[in-house]
């Protein structure tokens, strides 16, 4: 499997620490030390929908295929105004495919995932062609009175296109069942059957348990990757993070190994976009021309599960 096309979509509304600062109780100079974030993009005229095509299309674009030649598309979303139907489903006409799809969630590893699957489909002879795109909007479900939370993200979708190629190396999957750590309730509609009504609530997070298991997790999992492929820190071009936090990473890094240069970030103008988050930095990377053919490439992300996910990649255009 390699990857033959990115796209990526941020909403328009960029919005600082410092707006920020106007109707919470924080600073920028809080945010960007315990966090490395200095600006985020909120949605405001568009929706999510608008970003998961424009990702998309662009992605398509770039790979040269049409869209009737892409044989599944795989979505990545915690959460959008339809629990059901799927965002697939949602967005499949706009982006004018004609292909069959799915939603997963697995939080911010959501994309590690989704190659996998896709992985696991091209070797089955079950498609040739496949898009995943990881479209997000986790500004949506934090409490906006509270500066816990809603300080570290920001929305956003990415895109990629996938085909049968030798690139894709090694992928380890862990989950660790931990409700509590990291979760987003939506509330239900009652029946005249149950007894213990919960409403929805907003994100909870215990930020420093989350952010001790991140970094333990995500180093466990570079480490066997790593170990299995008999290689070094220092073969690695690129280390691929989930960015939510500029210490997390630092935090794998010191771990890990690896000099500040192989870890690429991008939360500083985006914040935490979730599963969008890797595949937002791989199109922006391609872009701007940072990769090259044989390009080693760790791909590492951990999110509400508690899950973690990291692959390898041997880059081939
Ligand atoms: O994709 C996964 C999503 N989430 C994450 O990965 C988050 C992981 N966790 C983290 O990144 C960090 O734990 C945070 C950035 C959330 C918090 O950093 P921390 O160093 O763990 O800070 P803290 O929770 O210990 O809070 C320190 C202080 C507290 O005040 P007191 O009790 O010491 O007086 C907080 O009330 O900072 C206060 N605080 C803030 N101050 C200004 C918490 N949030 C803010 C804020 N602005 N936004």
């Amino acid at each position: 499997m390699k990857i033959i096309g990115t796209g990526s979509s941020l909403p328009k509304n960029t919005v600082s620490n410092d707006d920020l600062a106007k109707f919470l109780d924080t600073n920028d100079e809080w945010i960007t030390t315990r966090t490395g974030i200095k600006t985020r993009h909120l949605l405001t005229t568009e929706d999510l929908y608008d970003l998961a095509v424009d990702a998309a299309v662009k992605a398509i674009q770039a790979s040269g295929l049409r869209p009737d030649q892409i044989d599944f598309l795989l979505v990545s979303n915690v959460a959008n105004r339809h629990v059901t139907p799927g965002l697939s489903c949602i967005v499949q006409k706009r982006i004018g495919l004609t292909c069959a799809g799915l939603d997963i969630n697995v939080a911010c590893a959501g994309f590690v995932n989704a190659l996998m699957l896709a992985d696991s489909m091209m070797k089955s002879g079950h498609a040739k062609n496949i898009l995943i795109l990881c479209a997000e909007e986790p500004t949506k479900y934090c409490n906006w009175h509270e500066r816990d939370c809603s300080v570290l993200f920001g929305d956003g979708a990415g895109a990629v296109v996938l085909t049968e190629g030798n690139a894709f190396k090694d992928v380890k999957l862990t989950m660790i069942s931990d409700r509590d750590v990291l979760y987003y309730e939506r509330g239900m509609e009652t029946t005249p059957f149950e007894s213990h009504y919960i409403k929805g609530q907003p994100l909870v997070m215990k930020g420093k348990e989350l952010f001790r298991t991140a970094v333990s997790e995500s180093a466990k999992d570079i480490k066997t990757i790593l170990d299995r492929e008999h290689l070094t820190p220092d073969d690695i071009n690129w280390f691929m993070l989930h960015q939510a936090n500029k210490r997390i990473i630092e935090g794998i890094r010191t771990i890990v190994g690896g000099t500040e240069e192989q870890y690429p970030t991008i939360i500083q103008k985006y914040g935490n976009t979730s599963s969008a988050s890797i595949p937002i930095m791989l199109d922006e990377m391609l872009r701007a021309d940072q990769i090259r053919q044989g390009d080693k490439i760790i791909m590492s992300a951990f999110g509400a599960g508690f899950v973690s996910a990291a692959c390898l990649w041997d880059w081939e255009f």
